[in-house]
């Protein structure tokens, strides 16, 4: 892709990039919607990464290609302030304005991106592509973040710039990953670690195809675990997020939340006891308890955080009847995207073409199944 990247900027521009850079997709191994409730997660950074080449060039005009597709976009340094719906060059935009936001000075540029990343799938395409391209500008200007900053600068972009209230995982996994390694963040402390991914197994996943608009859904899902804060805070003065509340503490004081919210809040609550449970799991060398609580998650979403569907629960559902199945989930905001599974590595081949050969005589839908190693964090490849 390096290669690739730099011949497309060659041609485009007639100079040569002075900057590439590369950054991870990720899967969302247990732990969902935990993140913006200061909770933890246990996800992985995966081999199929965005990749942009970059150049300062003088004035205030930036053009970026998308060489997957040819499409391109010319933008103004200082009329930054209004996202195009749906607009892909809405990410790049909106780490310009992060970094500015930060007092770096970015300089004009022309850029090309591409991804190996499944686009809008759950696997963080988005913030792949908001950390390459804020590692790249970084390098233009000069600029050093510690890296908790460098994924804020991303979670900013779409939080500010596109609307979605999302919370850090996709940034922190796709800085922090590690090959062979989970990472495990604390989104309270905002440290993570690497917990070795177990011996023997291997990530495959599968695309449901069904599309997911994250924005709408996830903001309503944000605001109900805000709601369950609300209503307890009264009765428990001292908690500022969900991370502060048991599974005890909820049904304790049931009656005080909506039920709706108290739904979403046993969901996140559950998510963040499924995520220290498959550690020490993970710790025993327990895999089959490990994978229980991922169908446990899968369960917990579609029982109570309702962001789950039919093609999600089917792919998990088709999953635990194969050979060599040990867990599988949801992975990521939810409403349609993809699941992610954890298998014997011997059977992993077999068990992703049959999951989606089975998928697509069931529901109709052609469904891509891969196996998905796990890769180290975003970083530089070149620099002139
Ligand atoms: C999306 C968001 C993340 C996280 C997950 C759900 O991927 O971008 O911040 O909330 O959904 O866990």
């Amino acid at each position: 892709m390096k290669e690739q990247l730099v011949s497309a900027f060659v041609e485009r521009f007639d100079a040569r990039p002075t900057v590439v850079t590369r950054a991870p997709g990720r899967l969302e191994i247990l732990g969902n919607h935990t993140d913006y409730n200061e909770g933890v997660v246990l996800s992985v950074a995966v081999d199929r990464a965005a990749f942009v080449a970059a150049g300062a060039v003088p004035g205030g005009t930036c053009c970026i290609r998308d060489i997957m597709d040819g499409s391109e976009r010319t933008f103004s340094l200082d009329s930054l302030d209004s996202p195009t719906s749906g607009d892909w060059a809405n990410y790049v935009k909106g780490v310009v304005v992060e970094l500015q936001k930060r007092g770096i000075e970015i300089p004009a540029f022309e850029a090309v991106f591409g991804s190996t990343v499944p686009m809008s799938a759950g696997m963080s395409s988005s913030a792949a592509l908001e950390i390459s391209v804020a590692y790249a500008l970084g390098e233009l200007a000069g600029a050093d973040l510690p890296w908790q900053e460098w994924a804020k600068v991303g979670q900013g972009a779409e939080n500010n710039y596109v609307g979605a209230k999302t919370g850090l995982l996709d940034q922190f996994s796709s800085i922090k990953g590690k090959a062979g390694q989970l990472v495990f963040s604390d989104f309270r402390t905002l440290e993570v670690e690497n917990v070795p991914i177990p011996e023997g197994t291997a990530l495959v996943v599968a695309n449901s195809m069904v599309k997911h608009t994250l924005t709408n859904e996830y903001n309503d899902r944000r605001e109900s675990c805000e709601d369950a804060v609300a209503s307890l805070k009264p009765r428990m003065p001292d908690i500022t997020a969900l991370r502060d509340v048991s599974r005890a503490d909820l049904e304790r004081h049931r009656e005080a939340l909506d039920p709706v919210s108290y739904q979403r809040a046993l969901h996140v609550v559950g998510e963040n006891e499924r995520v220290m449970a498959g550690i020490s799991a993970l710790e025993d060398n327990k895999l089959a308890a490990f994978g229980d609580l991922m169908f446990d998650s899968q369960n917990s979403s579609t029982q109570h955080f309702e962001n789950s569907c039919d093609e999600l629960d089917t792919l998990v559902a088709i999953g635990k009847t194969l050979p060599g199945a040990i867990g599988a989930r949801l992975s990521g905001g939810g409403f349609g995207g993809i699941t992610v599974h954890l298998v014997e590595a011997d059977k992993a081949e077999p068990y992703s073409e049959a999951l989606a050969d089975v998928y697509s005589k069931q529901t109709g839908l052609e469904s891509e199944a891969m196996i998905c190693q796990p890769a180290d964090g975003a970083n530089t490849l070149f620099k002139a």
